[in-house]
């Protein structure tokens, strides 16, 4: 196992991810997986794979499928779960330095719900896209689907309010966002300039029902997807004080009236661009 070390504090854990917050990240897919187009010959590098739930849904259909992920407790829990799949701790910020990927040995990058997380320092953005053209034979294809501009909007601008009302100035609220969530345009011209050629790419508004669990609903959802906001707050009891504003703001947003399930408006971003053969 390579691994190059994040100096960031790792706020994922594989429990609460793919069990309790959000199992539907890695299951609703069937769109970006068609556009995939798994193929026995395939050899396949997975950005920021996670537990490596949909990594292995894949794996039995293709020759070769390595995932890559910054978080520790995501990539122990890959190995733990499919200890037959190459999964790697590697910061994909800086993907272009990592040598035993990027030497152009595989035919596919794929990559679910991660580049706008990897995307967001817009200092290293070009240092991952660069390293996913790298990583590529001549002709091979990136696949990505990631939150486009607007994603999850209702409940990143009740974070942000909250936020204030406990006294963070909104620049710094704003700034703490974890997220680089780009127009379609924005996405193209980023891979477009690392000298990928756009094939096909498109945004989608997905109304996504939450799970509805102890620890998950939009409550998990704001705890886990939102540390980095809360941890501009002090102290436990402000962090709490801010979690019990967003649910309650958001109480009036995403409820839905027919059968009362919570849903968040998630705007997907899906792309397929190619380097040249
Ligand atoms: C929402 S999860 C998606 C996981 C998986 N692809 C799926 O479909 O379930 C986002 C993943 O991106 C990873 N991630 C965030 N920043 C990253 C970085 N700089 N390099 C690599 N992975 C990163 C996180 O650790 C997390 O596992």
């Amino acid at each position: 196992m390579t691994s190059t070390p994040s100096n960031k504090t790792d706020i994922w854990s594989a429990d609460a991810y793919g069990t309790t917050v959000a199992p539907f990240v890695a299951a609703l897919t069937n769109k970006i997986v068609a556009w995939l187009e798994p193929q026995p010959q395939d050899e396949i590098l997975d950005v920021g794979c996670g537990e490596g739930v949909l990594t292995a849904k894949i794996a039995p259909h293709v020759k070769r499928i390595v995932g890559v992920d910054a978080s520790p407790n995501m990539i122990e829990s890959f190995n733990k779960t499919f200890p037959g799949v190459d999964a790697r701790v590697v910061d994909c910020r800086h993907l272009d330095k990592d040598q035993s990927l990027c030497n152009a040995s595989f035919n596919k990058v794929f990559s679910n719900a991660a580049l706008h997380w990897i995307l967001r320092d817009e200092n290293t953005r070009t240092n991952a896209i660069k390293g996913c053209f790298d990583a590529l034979k001549p002709g091979g294809l990136l696949v990505s689907e990631s939150g486009a501009l607007g994603n999850v909007a209702e409940v990143h601008a009740a974070i942000i309010g909250a936020l204030v009302h406990q006294g963070i100035p909104v620049e710094a609220a704003r700034n703490a966002s974890p997220w680089w969530f780009p127009s379609l345009d924005a996405m193209k011209n980023l891979v477009e300039s690392q000298g990928f050629k756009w094939l096909k790419g498109e945004v989608e508004l997905r109304q996504t029902e939450l799970t509805n669990n102890e620890g998950g609903g939009i409550e998990g959802w704001v705890r886990l997807f939102g540390a980095d906001f809360l941890s501009l707050l002090a102290t436990e009891g402000q962090r709490e004080v801010a979690v019990r504003e967003v649910v309650q703001v958001l109480e009036g947003v995403g409820r839905r009236q027919h059968d009362g399930a919570f849903t968040v408006n998630y705007i997907r971003l899906r792309f397929v661009a190619q380097k040249s053969p």
